[in-house]
């Protein structure tokens, strides 16, 4: 199975943004992954779409864009204009989620939902043939460097199971606490993409560090 890393900016310097999106491109990560916070669904605010747009100009990755914004919908043009590749939208934050997830397909981008930690993964068994990636949250949203949750295992269990019976091809995101420990255990229960945004950031060599959870 592909393993992919997808390195969280939230952890990156932000005076030098530039020079963690080269690192980014220079390593073994396949993707770019963007947290935009609204303040409202998740209490912080991170950045939007002018610092994604920048960080678009020089990188050499797919950005990854996990929107945890509530109504979400009228943004979508917006974000992948700015240059978003794959957009994540919140079960939690989309009353009309099938709408929501034919919208982000009419751009041309893919279409992923997060499930926050107490949201069962069978609220996806009526949606889970139209998207590209479900993004499985491991700590509560809205801060980088929390502990993992523990039954976040249970859910790719569960997942990997719906996704073989009904869309084979969708990839199953992690995102929060992942490390060397629990990243080896997600990719062998069925996991695809690994966020990391303090455990890479944090480390004496972050590249290296990427190159390492790939080959876990
Ligand atoms: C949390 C964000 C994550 C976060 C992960 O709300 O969605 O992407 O950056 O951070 P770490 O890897 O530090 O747990
Ligand atoms: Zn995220």
């Amino acid at each position: 199975m592909n393993r992919i890393i997808a390195p969280s900016i939230l952890a990156a310097d932000f005076n030098n943004l530039g020079k963690d999106i080269e690192m980014i491109n220079q390593s073994e990560a396949s993707y770019i992954h963007c947290d935009v916070m609204d303040g409202v669904f998740v209490p912080n605010i991170s950045f939007g779409i002018p610092v994604i747009q920048h960080v678009y100009k020089i990188a050499k990755k797919p950005l990854d864009v996990h929107l945890m914004i509530i109504n979400p919908d009228n943004l979508i043009e917006p974000f992948v204009n700015a240059g978003a590749s794959i957009i994540t939208v919140h079960y939690e934050a989309c009353k009309h989620l099938h709408r929501t997830i034919q919208i982000i397909k009419n751009e041309g981008v893919k279409a992923s939902v997060c499930l926050n930690p107490h949201t069962p993964v069978a609220v996806l068994e009526d949606i889970i043939t139209e998207l590209d990636m479900v993004l499985l949250m491991s700590v509560n949203p809205g801060n980088g460097g929390q502990v993992f949750i523990e039954n976040t295992y249970k859910k790719v269990e569960q997942l990997r199971n719906l996704i073989e019976k009904h869309n084979p091809d969708c990839l199953i995101e992690v995102d929060g606490g992942v490390n060397y420990e629990t990243g080896k255990k997600l990719f062998e229960l069925g996991t695809n993409v690994l966020v990391a945004g303090s455990f890479i950031f944090n480390s004496e060599n972050p590249t290296e560090t990427i190159g390492k959870l790939k080959k876990l």
